[in-house]
């Protein structure tokens, strides 16, 4: 693996998932274009009310052009990491496998089950085999997840903590017997684009959190076809909730980190 350069400034970003395209908590954004060996990526900056510095990125893509297969993980995770970023809070949405977690729910989930078929999902190429088995025993960090959970206790959001996020290849939605089979392994949620962004982070030493807004029922489990406007639509209504959150988080979020993902 290539080794990064000294610019250590931007320490703090947001993946912003399906329905979630601009930072409206930051102010000044402006898009820089970042050079990686796995191609260009087009964050935007801007400053949040107490003057940080913050990249977002919307994973597919400001006009939501790029399906979950297709998204460049590796180059928009390289791309954080050269800015400086040492923590990531990311949104993904999801369907929901369990009675207790309706659409409108937001989980900070800290499990996942990848069920990915084709992508890349490391940045280690020949010759890392000291460095490549990377501990995931806890994909998620547990300090940012901490975090995420004081945020919305003073913000009065309701969050669940915990809960095993399944990453499906899509593009399609999931049959009625995997939803089931997802179900039986204990997944809470699926998605499509969980695996291999957390991944990539923590092979990079990001800190990682997740917050997986439900948008839906997973296919099977009430009789309604599944919509992809349906997602957006639930994502809008969920917007202002999401981004609150993630502000109150992201002001704790510029201290030393404690756990061990960076080491
Ligand atoms: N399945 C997979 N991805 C999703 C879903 C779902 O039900 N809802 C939103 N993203």
């Amino acid at each position: 693996m290539e080794q990064f350069g000294p610019q250590e400034t931007i320490k703090l970003a947001i993946i912003g998932g399906s329905g979630f395209y601009e930072p409206g908590m930051l102010a000044g954004v402006s898009e820089i274009n970042v050079e990686t060996p796995y191609g260009p990526v087009k964050p935007l900056m801007g400053k949040l009310q107490n003057g940080m510095t913050v990249a977002f990125l919307a994973r597919h893509g400001r006009d939501h052009s790029v399906l979950p297969h297709q998204i460049n993980y590796r180059a928009n995770l390289w791309g954080l990491k050269s800015l400086g970023v040492k923590r990531i809070i990311a949104t993904t949405a999801v369907g929901s496998l369990g009675k207790s977690l309706g659409p409108g729910s937001l989980a900070i989930i800290d499990q996942l089950l990848d069920f990915t078929k084709q992508r890349v999902l490391t940045f280690f190429e020949q010759g890392d085999v000291h460095q490549a088995h990377i501990d995931v025993s806890e994909p998620y960090c547990p300090e940012l997840r901490e975090m995420l959970r004081k945020a919305a206790a003073l913000c009065k959001i309701k969050v669940r903590m915990g809960g095993c996020y399944v990453c499906t290849e899509g593009p399609r939605y999931e049959t009625a017997a995997e939803v089931r089979m997802f179900q039986m392994l204990g997944g809470s949620v699926v998605g499509m684009t969980g695996v291999p962004e957390a991944v990539l982070a923590r092979e990079l030493g990001i800190c990682y959190a997740n917050i997986s807004a439900v948008t839906n029922w997973a296919a099977g489990i009430t009789q309604t076809p599944l919509k992809h406007s349906e997602v957006v639509h639930i994502m809008a209504e969920n917007q202002a909730k999401i981004r609150k959150l993630i502000t109150e988080c992201l002001v704790a979020a510029g201290e030393e980190a404690q756990c061990r993902c960076q080491k």
